[in-house]
């Protein structure tokens, strides 16, 4: 059963006619292509999906692109400025040499940012409860804690961590 709905995509409105069983994931990906977002395992287990609602880091293959009508919704394609200039994290990743094939990179920084909007709102760790003292400024082990979310397959999660450490916690 096909029905047009609107989006805020990146800054930008669209209109499409979308299944309604059509995940967020594939609507970005196959009608959209925006391809950024990547999918790994389509159940909501490694964070290669990641987007952002609304500031909000959710996994798009397990949303339902009809919730988020009339939602902002940005992608890794909408991180960089109106310039096309990197986000910060966007260099740092590039400094620390934060990706090895980069599959799962456009999933990281997009959790890492949604993950940093959350310390600013002062959401506590799952894991420890603990809400991050002043600011954003949180250790290395938290940050881990808060990205655990998002799998790394080749073994750059040291240059992961430092990237967001260095754009977030430091
Ligand atoms: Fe969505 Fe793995 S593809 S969490």
């Amino acid at each position: 059963y096909e029905v047009s709905m609107d989006f805020w995509i990146n800054g930008r409105a669209v209109s499409v006619d979308i299944d309604l069983r059509t995940s967020l994931l594939d609507l970005l990906r196959d009608q959209l292509s925006l391809i950024g977002a990547k999918k790994g395992c389509n159940q909501g287990a490694c964070g290669a999906c990641t987007v952002l609602a609304d500031g909000e880091r959710i996994n798009a293959c397990l949303a339902l692109a009809v919730q988020y009508q009339g939602r902002e919704i940005v992608t890794v394609e909408g991180l960089a400025d109106s310039h096309g200039r990197m986000h910060p994290l966007q260099a740092a990743f590039v400094e620390h040499d934060g990706f090895q094939c980069g599959y799962c990179t456009p999933g990281q920084l997009c959790s890492a940012v949604g993950m940093a909007a959350e310390l600013a709102r002062g959401v506590p760790s799952q894991v420890t409860g603990d809400v991050a003292a002043e600011g954003i400024a949180l250790s290395r082990d938290e940050l881990r804690e808060r990205m655990s979310g998002n799998l790394c397959r080749c073994g750059a999660h040291n240059g992961i961590v430092a990237a967001i450490a260095e754009t977030f916690a430091e």
